[in-house]
């Protein structure tokens, strides 16, 4: 079976960066599993649902046909064939995004598809998200836990998407708050704190570590 590696971690450490970096580094396939929960919220919204309707989410978690691309250097993410990779990173759907993933139904079918591709690279991958080391790959030869101090992670996220840094750290921390149940930390991941850290240095420091 390939290299599978866990990294875990909260918005604004850097984890989607520091992923396709180590994916690039070892020449891994890639998957982004926080575009799949925004996917289906995207679809949610323009379908004019009640995201925070449990019942209606729950009953069409399935509906929509969700890709995503494996290659760490083309990352599109694509709803019933139409490319919204640019549409799922807006701030309407970062603050709807917790309460579709909270939904019991809609992690049981994301995960059965994120196993699903994790188990077709055979020739390794990189798997981001919350819960890949404690859920969805259990298995990984390698867990990292990236985080980095609250106000760094704003100010990184702010930058991303041009906005104020205040606002994006109230928002960071309602985000948070509300994904905390699928956040834990698993056991035998390394903490890597990315405060002082430049991207470099974080895909260098996870590359060494796979290749130990
Ligand atoms: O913006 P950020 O990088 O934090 O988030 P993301 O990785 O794009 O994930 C967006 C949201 O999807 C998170 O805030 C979680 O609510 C949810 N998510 C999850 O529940 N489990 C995952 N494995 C990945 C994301």
């Amino acid at each position: 079976r390939g290299l599978v590696i866990a990294i875990d971690g909260p918005s604004g450490s850097g984890k989607s960066s520091a992923s396709k970096g180590v994916a690039r580094a070892l020449g891994l396939r890639y998957l982004d599993t926080g575009a799949m929960y925004r996917a289906l919220t995207w679809w949610f919204i323009a379908q004019k649902a009640d995201t925070s309707d449990e019942a209606v989410i729950a009953a069409r978690a399935a509906e929509p046909v969700i890709e995503v691309s494996a290659d760490p250097d083309d990352p599109w993410t694509r709803v019933n064939g139409t490319d919204v990779s640019l549409d799922i990173r807006t701030v309407q759907v970062s603050s709807q995004v917790s309460a579709v993933a909270r939904v019991p139904a809609v992690r049981e079918h994301l995960i059965a598809r994120q196993r699903a591709i994790i188990a077709d690279a055979a020739d390794g991958i990189v798997a981001e998200g919350r819960d890949i080391g404690t859920v969805v790959a259990p298995a990984a030869q390698l867990k990292v836990f990236l985080t980095a101090d609250p106000s760094a992670r704003a100010r990184r996220r702010a930058a991303e998407i041009s906005a104020d840094t205040a606002e994006t750290e109230a928002a960071q921390a309602r985000r948070d708050r509300l994904d905390a149940a699928q956040s834990e930390k698993a056991a035998d991941a390394l903490l890597l704190d990315a405060t002082d850290l430049t991207l470099e240095q974080v895909i260098d420091e996870i590359a060494r570590l796979a290749r130990e």
